[in-house]
Order: structure tokens, then C-alpha cells, then sequence
């Protein structure tokens, strides 16, 4: 493994809109991510690089003391190789310095494969949204997870 993480940054978001489109049955648009990526008070895009080029990204949103997992998305290629366990891993170290106590995100019912990702970091199902990925016609799980605090009594 030689890629690293940082935070993305405005230069990264072609790289950004070509996984979403690859990715993603409902893509963002270029002004979408710009929006998210450069909104630095309360929104967090970090990056996996290898020799420049971006193999993955998670974006994620602070409300409150709550984290919301906005979006993650790897290159095809790369997928299955830890990219995604890292980025979260990054995400939860920071959250935990945030004092960020819980955390939540929707993911299709069709998309197993995120699923497991989010369970292993302690998500669980809470809930449905009803057709909100309304272009493809499908509902959303709502997934929460209690993150772990330091200071806690
Ligand atoms: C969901 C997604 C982000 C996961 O990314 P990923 O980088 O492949 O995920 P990881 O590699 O961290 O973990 C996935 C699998 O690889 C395995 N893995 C982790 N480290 C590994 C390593 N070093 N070598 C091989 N496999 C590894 C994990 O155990 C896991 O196994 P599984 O296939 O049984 O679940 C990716 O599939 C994706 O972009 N999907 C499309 C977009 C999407 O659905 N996003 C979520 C929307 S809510």
C-alpha cells in the first residue's frame, strides 16, 4: 500500500466527478461537489492518492455533534482493497476529536456491499426512506451508529 490521504481540494474535483459518475447511479454535478468540497465549516472531503491520482473519496457532514456520511465512492479498479476501511478510519479518528457522538448516513437497500462496510463501523438500521433515490426508484436504509467518545463517564 502506497497511496495516502489528505483533504480534497477544489483541483481534485474532475477526479471527484468521474467516480461519481462511474459509481453512482444518481451522480452529482460538478457544482454539486465544488459546493460540498469547498464548504470547509461543516463538511469534511479527504482523498486517497497514489501517485496523484485520486482512487477514492469520502465526504462527510457535521451537524451538531452528529457525523452524516455524505458520500463515499472508489474507483472500480481499486475496489476491495481497503480504501474505503481507510478513509472511514481517518473519518472516526477525526470525529472522535470533534467530540462527534453518532453518526448516520442512507444507503440503497440494493447496495450490500456499502452495507457491510457501514456495519462493521458500528452502523445499524433504523429505518426506511421511502423511493429517495427517486430517479432509480429505490429506498433508502437509514443507518445510525453510537460513535465511541474518549471523555465519556
Ligand atoms: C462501497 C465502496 C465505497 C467500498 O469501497 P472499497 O474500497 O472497495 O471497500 P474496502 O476495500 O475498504 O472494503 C470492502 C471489502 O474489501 C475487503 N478488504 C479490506 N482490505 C482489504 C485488502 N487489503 N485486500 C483485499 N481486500 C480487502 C474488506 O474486507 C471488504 O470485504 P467484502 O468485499 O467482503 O465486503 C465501493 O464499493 C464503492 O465505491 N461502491 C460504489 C459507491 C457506493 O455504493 N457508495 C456507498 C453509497 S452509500
Amino acid at each position: 500500500m502506497t497511496w495516502q490521504i489528505r483533504l480534497a481540494e477544489r483541483r481534485d474535483i474532475s477526479e471527484l466527478l468521474a467516480i461519481e459518475q462511474i459509481q453512482f447511479p444518481e451522480p452529482w454535478t460538478r457544482g454539486m461537489l465544488l459546493d460540498e468540497v469547498t464548504n470547509i465549516e461543516t463538511r469534511r472531503y479527504t482523498v486517497v492518492v497514489e501517485d496523484g491520482k485520486i482512487l477514492g473519496y469520502l465526504g462527510v457532514m457535521f451537524v451538531m455533534d452528529e457525523l452524516h456520511i455524505n458520500t463515499i465512492g472508489v474507483l472500480p479498479d481499486f475496489e476491495g482493497k481497503g480504501i474505503a476501511a481507510a478513509l472511514m478510519d481517518d473519518a472516526w479518528r477525526d470525529a472522535k476529536e470533534r467530540n462527534i457522538e453518532r453518526a448516520t448516513l442512507e444507503v440503497a437497500v440494493s447496495n450490500k456491499r456499502a452495507q457491510d462496510l457501514y456495519y462493521r463501523y458500528g452502523f445499524k438500521p433504523v429505518g426506511i426512506r421511502k423511493n429517495y433515490y427517486d430517479k432509480i426508484g429505490e429506498d433508502a436504509l437509514v443507518l445510525w451508529a453510537d460513535l465511541p467518545v474518549e471523555d465519556k463517564p
